[in-house]
Protein backbone atom coordinates (compact mmCIF):
# COMPACT_ATOMS: atom_id res chain seq x y z
CA UNK A 1 0.00 0.00 0.00
CA UNK A 2 1.29 3.66 -1.05
CA UNK A 3 2.50 5.24 1.74
CA UNK A 4 1.19 8.72 2.79
CA UNK A 5 -1.56 8.25 -0.14
CA UNK A 6 -5.39 9.27 -0.23
CA UNK A 7 -7.37 9.51 -3.09
CA UNK A 8 -7.21 13.45 -3.27
CA UNK A 9 -3.49 13.65 -1.56
CA UNK A 10 -3.30 14.75 -5.79
CA UNK A 11 -5.06 18.00 -4.67
CA UNK A 12 -1.90 19.34 -3.11
CA UNK A 13 0.79 18.30 -5.87
CA UNK A 14 1.53 20.40 -9.47
CA UNK A 15 -2.05 19.31 -11.31
CA UNK A 16 -2.04 20.70 -15.46
CA UNK A 17 -3.84 20.12 -18.28
CA UNK A 18 -7.36 20.38 -16.37
CA UNK A 19 -9.82 22.46 -16.52
CA UNK A 20 -10.59 25.90 -14.15
CA UNK A 21 -14.73 24.82 -13.56
CA UNK A 22 -16.71 28.00 -13.24
CA UNK A 23 -18.66 26.50 -10.99
CA UNK A 24 -17.03 24.66 -7.69
CA UNK A 25 -20.60 23.99 -6.05
CA UNK A 26 -21.56 22.22 -9.31
CA UNK A 27 -18.55 20.57 -9.43
CA UNK A 28 -18.68 19.24 -5.91
CA UNK A 29 -22.36 18.19 -6.54
CA UNK A 30 -21.65 16.18 -9.72
CA UNK A 31 -18.09 14.39 -7.96
CA UNK A 32 -20.36 13.14 -4.89
CA UNK A 33 -22.82 11.78 -7.29
CA UNK A 34 -19.93 9.94 -9.05
CA UNK A 35 -18.74 8.45 -5.67
CA UNK A 36 -21.86 7.00 -5.10
CA UNK A 37 -22.50 5.44 -8.09
CA UNK A 38 -21.46 1.54 -9.05
CA UNK A 39 -17.44 0.81 -10.10
CA UNK A 40 -17.70 0.47 -13.74
CA UNK A 41 -14.96 -2.35 -13.40
CA UNK A 42 -13.90 -4.69 -10.24
CA UNK A 43 -10.53 -4.94 -8.04
CA UNK A 44 -10.24 -8.20 -9.20
CA UNK A 45 -10.48 -7.80 -13.11
CA UNK A 46 -7.98 -5.69 -12.51
CA UNK A 47 -5.64 -8.13 -10.71
CA UNK A 48 -6.00 -10.30 -13.44
CA UNK A 49 -5.13 -8.16 -16.10
CA UNK A 50 -1.86 -7.00 -14.05
CA UNK A 51 -1.55 -10.85 -13.95
CA UNK A 52 -1.71 -11.48 -17.76
CA UNK A 53 0.36 -8.30 -17.63
CA UNK A 54 3.18 -9.95 -15.87
CA UNK A 55 3.49 -12.46 -18.41
CA UNK A 56 3.88 -9.75 -21.44
CA UNK A 57 6.81 -8.84 -19.14
CA UNK A 58 8.34 -12.09 -18.75
CA UNK A 59 8.02 -12.19 -22.94
CA UNK A 60 5.40 -15.43 -22.94
CA UNK A 61 2.60 -12.51 -24.09
CA UNK A 62 1.84 -9.88 -26.85
CA UNK A 63 -0.20 -6.52 -25.20
CA UNK A 64 -2.76 -5.12 -27.97
CA UNK A 65 -4.23 -1.84 -27.21
CA UNK A 66 -6.14 0.20 -29.17
CA UNK A 67 -9.06 2.16 -29.64
CA UNK A 68 -10.04 6.21 -30.23
CA UNK A 69 -8.01 9.08 -29.70
CA UNK A 70 -11.47 10.20 -28.23
CA UNK A 71 -14.63 9.01 -27.65
CA UNK A 72 -17.07 11.20 -28.11
CA UNK A 73 -20.98 11.66 -26.78
CA UNK A 74 -22.05 12.21 -30.64
CA UNK A 75 -20.74 8.74 -31.66
CA UNK A 76 -21.59 6.57 -28.65
CA UNK A 77 -23.79 3.87 -31.08
CA UNK A 78 -23.79 -0.32 -30.54
CA UNK A 79 -22.40 -0.75 -33.98
CA UNK A 80 -19.53 2.05 -33.70
CA UNK A 81 -18.51 0.06 -30.74
CA UNK A 82 -18.95 -3.05 -32.31
CA UNK A 83 -17.11 -2.56 -34.93
CA UNK A 84 -13.87 -1.16 -33.44
CA UNK A 85 -14.28 -4.41 -31.00
CA UNK A 86 -14.17 -6.94 -33.96
CA UNK A 87 -11.10 -4.98 -35.39
CA UNK A 88 -9.16 -5.67 -32.41
CA UNK A 89 -10.16 -8.97 -32.19
CA UNK A 90 -9.01 -9.65 -35.88
CA UNK A 91 -5.91 -7.88 -35.12
CA UNK A 92 -5.05 -10.28 -31.79
CA UNK A 93 -6.12 -13.34 -34.45
CA UNK A 94 -3.25 -12.53 -36.66
CA UNK A 95 -0.72 -11.80 -34.16
CA UNK A 96 -1.55 -14.55 -32.24
CA UNK A 97 -0.96 -17.23 -35.28
CA UNK A 98 2.24 -15.08 -36.08
CA UNK A 99 3.67 -15.07 -32.70
CA UNK A 100 2.35 -18.32 -30.97
CA UNK A 101 1.53 -16.05 -27.99
CA UNK A 102 -1.19 -15.12 -25.71
CA UNK A 103 -2.60 -11.60 -27.00
CA UNK A 104 -3.88 -9.37 -24.21
CA UNK A 105 -6.41 -7.24 -25.93
CA UNK A 106 -7.17 -3.71 -24.25
CA UNK A 107 -9.37 -1.41 -25.78
CA UNK A 108 -9.05 2.65 -25.67
CA UNK A 109 -12.86 2.02 -24.73
CA UNK A 110 -15.21 2.90 -22.39
CA UNK A 111 -13.97 6.30 -20.21
CA UNK A 112 -11.60 7.39 -23.31
CA UNK A 113 -12.72 11.15 -23.06
CA UNK A 114 -10.10 13.57 -21.39
CA UNK A 115 -7.91 14.74 -23.68
CA UNK A 116 -4.32 17.53 -23.14
CA UNK A 117 -3.81 20.17 -25.50
CA UNK A 118 -0.55 21.69 -26.52
CA UNK A 119 -2.63 25.25 -25.88
CA UNK A 120 -5.14 26.38 -23.19
CA UNK A 121 -6.74 28.54 -25.67
CA UNK A 122 -7.52 28.08 -29.42
CA UNK A 123 -8.25 30.99 -31.80
CA UNK A 124 -9.93 31.06 -35.13
CA UNK A 125 -10.70 34.45 -37.15
CA UNK A 126 -9.77 36.62 -33.75
CA UNK A 127 -11.90 34.78 -31.31
CA UNK A 128 -10.25 33.17 -28.58
CA UNK A 129 -11.85 30.43 -26.52
CA UNK A 130 -10.40 27.81 -24.60
CA UNK A 131 -9.46 24.97 -26.30
CA UNK A 132 -11.68 21.65 -26.55
CA UNK A 133 -10.53 18.98 -24.00
CA UNK A 134 -12.67 16.14 -24.35
CA UNK A 135 -16.46 15.55 -24.27
CA UNK A 136 -15.88 14.59 -20.41
CA UNK A 137 -15.06 18.32 -19.77
CA UNK A 138 -16.43 20.68 -22.98
CA UNK A 139 -17.95 20.69 -26.14
CA UNK A 140 -16.08 20.49 -29.63
CA UNK A 141 -18.51 23.59 -31.18
CA UNK A 142 -16.10 26.69 -31.33
CA UNK A 143 -19.12 28.50 -28.96
CA UNK A 144 -18.07 30.86 -25.95
CA UNK A 145 -20.97 28.55 -23.95
CA UNK A 146 -19.47 24.76 -25.98
CA UNK A 147 -16.19 25.64 -24.79
CA UNK A 148 -16.83 26.17 -21.30
CA UNK A 149 -16.08 23.15 -18.55
CA UNK A 150 -19.25 21.67 -17.16
CA UNK A 151 -19.22 18.89 -14.26
CA UNK A 152 -22.45 17.37 -15.43
CA UNK A 153 -20.34 16.15 -18.45
CA UNK A 154 -18.63 13.78 -16.07
CA UNK A 155 -21.76 12.40 -15.37
CA UNK A 156 -22.76 11.74 -19.07
CA UNK A 157 -19.01 9.88 -19.74
CA UNK A 158 -20.33 7.65 -16.56
CA UNK A 159 -22.97 6.55 -18.30
CA UNK A 160 -21.64 6.25 -21.81
CA UNK A 161 -19.02 4.46 -20.37
CA UNK A 162 -21.01 2.11 -18.77
CA UNK A 163 -23.65 1.59 -21.86
CA UNK A 164 -19.98 0.50 -23.80
CA UNK A 165 -18.75 -1.37 -21.38
CA UNK A 166 -21.77 -3.55 -20.86
CA UNK A 167 -21.88 -4.40 -24.61
CA UNK A 168 -18.37 -4.84 -24.94
CA UNK A 169 -18.61 -7.94 -22.17
CA UNK A 170 -21.59 -9.05 -24.20
CA UNK A 171 -19.60 -9.44 -27.19
CA UNK A 172 -16.56 -10.93 -25.22
CA UNK A 173 -18.54 -13.39 -23.62
CA UNK A 174 -22.17 -13.81 -25.27
CA UNK A 175 -20.67 -15.56 -28.55
CA UNK A 176 -19.83 -12.97 -30.80
CA UNK A 177 -16.28 -13.32 -30.18
CA UNK A 178 -16.14 -16.84 -31.43
CA UNK A 179 -12.54 -17.59 -32.82
CA UNK A 180 -14.63 -19.31 -36.30
CA UNK A 181 -16.27 -15.95 -36.38
CA UNK A 182 -13.13 -13.59 -36.09
CA UNK A 183 -11.64 -15.76 -39.07
CA UNK A 184 -14.72 -15.33 -41.39
CA UNK A 185 -14.66 -11.57 -41.14
CA UNK A 186 -10.89 -11.20 -41.78
CA UNK A 187 -11.56 -13.60 -44.50
CA UNK A 188 -14.10 -11.14 -45.96
CA UNK A 189 -11.55 -8.45 -45.14
CA UNK A 190 -8.84 -10.17 -47.67
CA UNK A 191 -11.66 -10.11 -50.83
CA UNK A 192 -11.35 -6.36 -50.67
CA UNK A 193 -7.72 -5.60 -49.61
CA UNK A 194 -5.46 -4.69 -52.68
CA UNK A 195 -2.77 -6.27 -50.80
CA UNK A 196 -4.17 -9.76 -50.07
CA UNK A 197 -2.49 -11.69 -51.63
CA UNK A 198 0.43 -11.11 -49.09
CA UNK A 199 -1.62 -11.91 -46.34
CA UNK A 200 -3.37 -15.08 -48.47
CA UNK A 201 -0.54 -17.65 -47.08
CA UNK A 202 -1.19 -16.41 -43.08
CA UNK A 203 -4.84 -16.53 -43.52
CA UNK A 204 -5.28 -19.99 -45.03
CA UNK A 205 -2.67 -21.23 -42.13
CA UNK A 206 -5.37 -19.72 -39.59
CA UNK A 207 -8.22 -21.78 -41.33
CA UNK A 208 -6.41 -24.91 -41.57
CA UNK A 209 -5.38 -24.52 -37.65
CA UNK A 210 -9.19 -24.25 -36.74
CA UNK A 211 -10.49 -27.06 -39.25
CA UNK A 212 -8.03 -29.11 -37.97
CA UNK A 213 -9.04 -28.64 -34.59
CA UNK A 214 -12.63 -28.94 -35.25
CA UNK A 215 -11.68 -32.29 -36.50
CA UNK A 216 -9.84 -33.43 -32.99
CA UNK A 217 -13.56 -32.17 -31.83
CA UNK A 218 -11.61 -28.42 -30.28
CA UNK A 219 -14.34 -26.17 -31.20
CA UNK A 220 -16.43 -23.23 -29.56
CA UNK A 221 -19.30 -26.02 -28.36
CA UNK A 222 -16.33 -27.69 -26.77
CA UNK A 223 -13.60 -25.45 -25.97
CA UNK A 224 -15.47 -22.11 -23.94
CA UNK A 225 -11.68 -20.51 -24.95
CA UNK A 226 -12.89 -20.49 -28.58
CA UNK A 227 -16.27 -19.00 -27.95
CA UNK A 228 -15.24 -15.96 -25.60
CA UNK A 229 -12.62 -14.00 -24.92
CA UNK A 230 -11.01 -11.53 -22.15
CA UNK A 231 -11.20 -7.86 -22.75
CA UNK A 232 -9.78 -4.98 -20.92
CA UNK A 233 -10.39 -1.30 -21.09
CA UNK A 234 -8.05 1.71 -20.33
CA UNK A 235 -7.96 5.60 -20.94
CA UNK A 236 -5.69 8.40 -19.76
CA UNK A 237 -6.32 8.99 -16.21
CA UNK A 238 -6.02 12.85 -16.74
CA UNK A 239 -9.34 14.17 -15.20
CA UNK A 240 -8.46 13.66 -11.68
CA UNK A 241 -11.67 14.56 -9.90
CA UNK A 242 -13.30 12.18 -12.09
CA UNK A 243 -10.63 9.23 -11.47
CA UNK A 244 -11.02 10.01 -7.75
CA UNK A 245 -14.64 9.89 -7.57
CA UNK A 246 -14.59 6.28 -8.97
CA UNK A 247 -11.38 5.49 -6.54
CA UNK A 248 -12.75 2.60 -4.27
CA UNK A 249 -11.33 0.59 -1.87
CA UNK A 250 -11.43 -2.77 -2.41
CA UNK A 251 -12.47 -5.12 0.34
CA UNK A 252 -10.94 -8.23 -0.41
CA UNK A 253 -7.56 -6.72 -0.29
CA UNK A 254 -8.08 -3.57 1.17
CA UNK A 255 -6.16 -1.81 -1.39
CA UNK A 256 -7.16 1.10 -3.57
CA UNK A 257 -8.51 0.78 -6.55
CA UNK A 258 -9.47 3.06 -9.45
CA UNK A 259 -12.65 1.34 -10.91
CA UNK A 260 -13.25 3.89 -13.83
CA UNK A 261 -11.22 1.30 -15.97
CA UNK A 262 -8.54 -2.11 -15.53
CA UNK A 263 -5.61 -0.11 -17.25
CA UNK A 264 -4.74 3.72 -16.74
CA UNK A 265 -1.88 5.38 -18.28
CA UNK A 266 0.12 8.72 -17.75
CA UNK A 267 0.36 10.82 -20.70
CA UNK A 268 3.75 12.40 -22.35
CA UNK A 269 2.01 16.22 -20.66
CA UNK A 270 1.74 14.95 -16.81
CA UNK A 271 4.67 12.16 -16.22
CA UNK A 272 6.66 14.86 -14.67
CA UNK A 273 7.73 14.23 -10.98
CA UNK A 274 5.86 15.59 -8.57
CA UNK A 275 3.03 16.14 -10.79
CA UNK A 276 -0.45 15.90 -9.14
CA UNK A 277 -1.53 12.72 -12.44
CA UNK A 278 1.82 10.67 -10.79
CA UNK A 279 0.62 10.88 -7.36
CA UNK A 280 -2.71 10.18 -7.92
CA UNK A 281 -1.92 6.78 -9.78
CA UNK A 282 0.77 5.72 -7.13
CA UNK A 283 -1.64 4.76 -5.13
CA UNK A 284 -3.98 2.91 -6.99
CA UNK A 285 -3.68 -0.94 -7.68
CA UNK A 286 -4.61 -0.71 -11.50
CA UNK A 287 -1.46 -2.01 -14.11
CA UNK A 288 -0.05 1.57 -14.91
CA UNK A 289 0.95 3.21 -18.38
CA UNK A 290 3.80 5.81 -18.63
CA UNK A 291 3.89 7.68 -22.04
CA UNK A 292 7.36 7.85 -22.73
CA UNK A 293 8.25 10.71 -25.78
CA UNK A 294 11.72 12.24 -26.50
CA UNK A 295 11.62 14.84 -23.79
CA UNK A 296 12.16 11.78 -21.17
CA UNK A 297 15.58 11.71 -19.58
CA UNK A 298 16.29 7.91 -18.40
CA UNK A 299 17.34 9.06 -14.86
CA UNK A 300 13.83 10.63 -14.65
CA UNK A 301 12.15 7.66 -15.41
CA UNK A 302 13.85 5.54 -12.83
CA UNK A 303 12.76 8.09 -10.14
CA UNK A 304 9.02 7.75 -11.62
CA UNK A 305 9.36 4.11 -11.24
CA UNK A 306 10.60 4.07 -7.87
CA UNK A 307 7.52 6.39 -7.20
CA UNK A 308 5.22 4.09 -8.90
CA UNK A 309 6.24 0.46 -8.58
CA UNK A 310 8.36 0.58 -5.75
CA UNK A 311 7.33 -2.98 -5.22
CA UNK A 312 9.02 -3.76 -8.73
CA UNK A 313 5.90 -6.50 -9.78
CA UNK A 314 5.38 -7.42 -12.74
CA UNK A 315 3.19 -6.23 -14.81
CA UNK A 316 2.37 -3.24 -12.67
CA UNK A 317 4.44 -0.45 -15.42
CA UNK A 318 4.15 -0.74 -19.55
CA UNK A 319 6.67 1.89 -20.78
CA UNK A 320 4.28 2.93 -24.08
CA UNK A 321 7.39 4.63 -25.80
CA UNK A 322 5.75 7.55 -28.86
CA UNK A 323 9.02 9.17 -30.18
CA UNK A 324 8.26 9.42 -34.15
CA UNK A 325 9.84 7.12 -36.98
CA UNK A 326 13.13 9.10 -37.03
CA UNK A 327 13.89 9.33 -33.44
CA UNK A 328 13.26 5.93 -31.65
CA UNK A 329 16.46 4.31 -32.82
CA UNK A 330 18.48 7.48 -31.56
CA UNK A 331 16.31 7.52 -28.03
CA UNK A 332 15.27 4.49 -27.09
CA UNK A 333 18.27 2.51 -26.51
CA UNK A 334 19.17 4.54 -23.52
CA UNK A 335 15.85 3.72 -21.96
CA UNK A 336 16.20 0.21 -22.58
CA UNK A 337 19.47 -0.03 -21.60
CA UNK A 338 18.63 2.03 -17.88
CA UNK A 339 16.01 -0.20 -17.39
CA UNK A 340 17.86 -3.59 -17.85
CA UNK A 341 20.70 -2.30 -15.48
CA UNK A 342 18.38 -1.80 -12.35
CA UNK A 343 16.39 -5.17 -13.27
CA UNK A 344 12.93 -3.14 -13.78
CA UNK A 345 10.10 -5.76 -14.71
CA UNK A 346 8.31 -3.49 -17.29
CA UNK A 347 6.72 -3.77 -20.46
CA UNK A 348 7.45 -2.39 -23.82
CA UNK A 349 5.21 -1.55 -25.46
CA UNK A 350 5.34 0.62 -29.21
CA UNK A 351 3.05 3.85 -29.60
CA UNK A 352 3.44 4.61 -33.43
CA UNK A 353 1.28 7.33 -33.62
CA UNK A 354 1.94 10.10 -31.45
CA UNK A 355 5.35 10.63 -32.66
CA UNK A 356 4.41 11.13 -36.46
CA UNK A 357 1.58 13.67 -36.44
CA UNK A 358 1.90 15.59 -39.66
CA UNK A 359 -0.03 18.40 -41.06
CA UNK A 360 -1.19 18.27 -45.04
CA UNK A 361 -1.13 21.04 -46.98
CA UNK A 362 -5.04 21.22 -46.67
CA UNK A 363 -4.47 21.87 -43.01
CA UNK A 364 -5.81 18.25 -41.92
CA UNK A 365 -3.66 16.14 -39.17
CA UNK A 366 -2.74 13.21 -40.28
CA UNK A 367 -0.38 9.93 -40.03
CA UNK A 368 2.01 8.85 -42.91
CA UNK A 369 1.15 4.91 -42.79
CA UNK A 370 4.65 4.20 -43.92
CA UNK A 371 5.74 6.50 -41.01
CA UNK A 372 3.68 4.51 -38.10
CA UNK A 373 5.41 1.28 -39.40
CA UNK A 374 8.57 2.30 -39.91
CA UNK A 375 7.92 3.37 -36.31
CA UNK A 376 6.87 -0.44 -35.35
CA UNK A 377 10.04 -1.53 -37.20
CA UNK A 378 12.72 1.15 -35.18
CA UNK A 379 11.09 -0.43 -32.06
CA UNK A 380 11.57 -4.22 -32.68
CA UNK A 381 15.23 -3.54 -34.10
CA UNK A 382 15.93 -1.77 -30.64
CA UNK A 383 14.52 -4.77 -28.54
CA UNK A 384 16.52 -7.42 -31.11
CA UNK A 385 19.82 -5.25 -30.50
CA UNK A 386 19.42 -4.97 -26.60
CA UNK A 387 17.71 -8.74 -26.34
CA UNK A 388 14.59 -7.29 -24.42
CA UNK A 389 10.98 -8.60 -25.72
CA UNK A 390 9.25 -5.52 -28.11
CA UNK A 391 5.97 -6.34 -25.60
CA UNK A 392 2.79 -4.33 -26.83
CA UNK A 393 1.84 -2.25 -29.54
CA UNK A 394 -0.59 0.71 -28.40
CA UNK A 395 -2.85 2.11 -31.95
CA UNK A 396 -4.99 4.97 -32.12
CA UNK A 397 -7.57 2.99 -35.12
CA UNK A 398 -11.44 2.57 -35.36
CA UNK A 399 -13.59 -0.30 -36.88
CA UNK A 400 -14.82 2.39 -39.24
CA UNK A 401 -13.98 3.30 -42.78
CA UNK A 402 -12.79 6.52 -41.86
CA UNK A 403 -10.36 9.16 -44.14
CA UNK A 404 -7.86 9.80 -41.49
CA UNK A 405 -4.51 8.53 -41.92
CA UNK A 406 -3.03 8.08 -45.09
CA UNK A 407 -1.06 5.62 -47.17
CA UNK A 408 -2.14 2.02 -46.35
CA UNK A 409 -3.23 -0.73 -48.81
CA UNK A 410 -5.87 1.96 -50.62
CA UNK A 411 -3.30 4.31 -50.95
CA UNK A 412 -5.16 7.32 -49.22
CA UNK A 413 -3.95 10.57 -49.89
CA UNK A 414 -3.99 14.14 -48.72
CA UNK A 415 -6.85 14.78 -51.26
CA UNK A 416 -8.93 11.97 -49.79
CA UNK A 417 -8.54 13.32 -46.01
CA UNK A 418 -11.64 14.87 -45.94
CA UNK A 419 -14.12 12.15 -47.22
CA UNK A 420 -14.54 11.36 -43.87
CA UNK A 421 -12.41 13.06 -41.35
CA UNK A 422 -14.69 12.14 -38.12
CA UNK A 423 -12.21 11.93 -35.04
CA UNK A 424 -12.53 14.47 -32.07
CA UNK A 425 -8.77 14.83 -31.89
CA UNK A 426 -6.00 12.68 -33.09
CA UNK A 427 -6.41 11.12 -36.63
CA UNK A 428 -6.75 7.26 -36.37
CA UNK A 429 -6.00 3.86 -38.76
CA UNK A 430 -9.34 2.80 -40.10
CA UNK A 431 -10.65 -1.00 -40.45
CA UNK A 432 -8.52 -1.94 -43.47
CA UNK A 433 -5.57 0.11 -42.11
CA UNK A 434 -5.55 -1.60 -38.69
CA UNK A 435 -5.82 -5.15 -40.36
CA UNK A 436 -2.78 -4.41 -42.51
CA UNK A 437 -0.94 -3.15 -39.58
CA UNK A 438 -2.06 -6.68 -37.88
CA UNK A 439 -0.16 -8.53 -40.95
CA UNK A 440 2.61 -6.69 -41.30
CA UNK A 441 3.40 -6.74 -37.20
CA UNK A 442 2.94 -10.54 -37.19
CA UNK A 443 5.56 -10.79 -39.83
CA UNK A 444 8.04 -9.27 -37.40
CA UNK A 445 6.48 -10.73 -34.52
CA UNK A 446 6.86 -14.02 -36.33
CA UNK A 447 10.33 -13.07 -37.02
CA UNK A 448 11.40 -12.38 -33.58
CA UNK A 449 9.99 -15.67 -31.70
CA UNK A 450 12.08 -17.80 -34.95
CA UNK A 451 15.14 -16.03 -33.60
CA UNK A 452 14.45 -16.79 -30.34
CA UNK A 453 13.94 -20.25 -30.75
CA UNK A 454 17.06 -20.80 -32.47
CA UNK A 455 18.71 -18.89 -29.83
CA UNK A 456 17.33 -21.45 -27.37
CA UNK A 457 17.70 -24.46 -29.51
C1 LIG B 1 -2.97 9.99 -26.50
O1 LIG B 1 -2.63 8.81 -26.27
O2 LIG B 1 -4.03 10.29 -27.05
C2 LIG B 1 -2.01 11.08 -26.13
C3 LIG B 1 -2.41 12.33 -25.95
O3 LIG B 1 -0.73 10.64 -26.05
P1 LIG B 1 0.59 11.34 -25.48
O4 LIG B 1 0.34 11.64 -24.05
O5 LIG B 1 1.60 10.25 -25.69
O6 LIG B 1 0.86 12.56 -26.31
CO1 LIG C 1 -4.17 10.76 -29.44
Amino acid sequence: MAKNWTPDSWRTHQAVQMPTYPDAAALAGAERELAGYPPLVFAGEARELRAELAQVAAGKAFLLQGGDCAESFAELHANNIRDTFRVILQMAVVLTYASKLPIIKVGRMAGQFAKPRSADMEEINGVALPSYRGDIINDIAFTEAGRAPDPQRMIRAYTQSAATLNLVRAFAQGGYANLHQVHAWTLDFMGRSPWAAQYQQVAERIGDALDFMAACGVDPETTPQLKGTQFYTSHEALLLPYEQALTREDSLTGQWYDTSAHFLWIGDRTRFEGSAHVEYLRGVGNPIGIKCGPSLDPDALLRLLDTLDPARQPGRITLITRYGYDKIEKHMPTLVRAIQREGRPVIWSCDPMHGNVVKAANGYKTRPFDRILAEVRGFFAVHRAEGTHGGGIHAEMTGQNVTECTGGAMALTDENLADRYHTHCDPRLNAGQSIELAFLLAEMLNQVMRERERAAA
